[in-house]
């Protein structure tokens, strides 16, 4: 590396929840996150930009049917999907966003075209014409198992005690809620980037925003990046990504920035996780959640957050 190269790092994540059962277990989900750190990777040390290589691994991910984003989203209440994701370039300090898209397969592309736009952030129909603007192909998300969910969900509704679905009910409350997926860098020349992508709470009421596309559930500055998954209610009453970063700016070492804000979280009794690196390097994790499903490239090793759990609250590595 030369001297105005720094080492990249990159962390990512594919949500957080109560158990990694209904995601096929830990060496399932490993194998994806690895999969995506091992394609990204390589992309920063032959120069890729923070920007750049987060919008590679968000569609990664988008396109992994595991993970509630892209492919894969959870259904809302009325049975449709609408995706929300953001894109903040910290260097710049420039967030962009779409908020309740559907048809698309990667709403992250969304987010980036809209990186240089006077209009940054897209709500559904404002969205929709984006789209079309960009010529990106009609695309649906669905997969057979959000529709099971959602199909048993609805049954569940109008018959509460139905025992036979006690293990699919299970599921349920697994992937939904809690799903999101994350990608934060450190590029070779220093900058930051973090995006966040997901397909929401999972059978939300029509219109309800998500944490992903707010500066709660993702934000960057010069200095720090973060990613934010779990409930995003509970991530916007933390005001999460911005609360680390701004810490951060204020003198904070990112591990000091991460412990305050997972004690308050935790305090006050939020369901959540957040991923971050910090310009010099050190990537943070945490979460009051069960698990977390994050893993990370230091560019000397890979490693993850899949069996984190010995009650801490965050994490970290240089
Ligand atoms: N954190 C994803 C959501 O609640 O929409």
């Amino acid at each position: 590396m030369s001297n105005d190269r720094v080492q990249p790092k990159l962390i990512i994540h594919g949500g957080a929840g109560s158990s990694l059962k209904g995601k096929g277990g830990v060496e399932v989900v490993r194998q994806s996150l690895y999969m995506v750190l091992k394609e990204v990777y390589p992309l920063l040390l032959a120069g890729a930009s923070a920007t750049e290589a987060v919008v590679k691994g968000c569609q990664l991910l988008e396109d992994d049917p595991r993970f509630n984003a892209g492919t894969g989203s959870v259904l809302q209440s009325d049975g449709q999907i609408r995706m929300s994701a953001a894109l903040m370039d910290g260097a710049a300090q420039r967030f962009s966003g779409v908020i309740n898209v559907s048809r698309v397969q990667n709403p992250i592309l969304l987010a980036q075209a809209l990186q240089d736009s006077p209009d940054r952030i897209l709500s559904d129909h404002g969205a929709a014409e984006l789209l079309r603007e960009l010529e990106l192909p009609a695309y649906d998300p669905l997969t057979e198992i959000r529709l099971q969910e959602w199909i048993l969900e609805r049954q569940g509704n109008f018959s509460k005690e139905m025992a036979g679905v006690v293990a699919e009910r299970e599921l349920v409350e697994e992937t939904a809620g809690r799903g999101t997926i994350g990608v934060v860098v450190l590029d070779s020349f220093g900058q930051l980037a973090a995006g966040t992508s997901t397909g929401g709470k999972g059978f939300e009421r029509i219109g309800r925003v998500s944490d992903s596309a707010m500066p709660a559930g993702n934000y960057a500055t010069s200095q720090s990046a973060i990613s934010c998954t779990g409930i995003g209610e509970d991530i916007i009453n933390e005001c999460l990504a911005a609360r680390i970063a701004v810490r951060v700016t204020d003198g904070a070492s990112l591990q000091a920035a991460f412990e305050r804000s997972f004690k308050e979280a935790y305090q006050n009794q939020r369901d959540l996780g957040a991923i971050g690196l910090d310009a010099a390097g050190a990537i943070a994790w945490g979460k009051t959640s069960e698990v977390l499903l994050a893993g990370y490239h230091t560019g000397d090793t890979i490693g993850d957050t899949l069996e984190w759990n010995d009650g801490s609250l965050v994490g970290f590595v240089k």
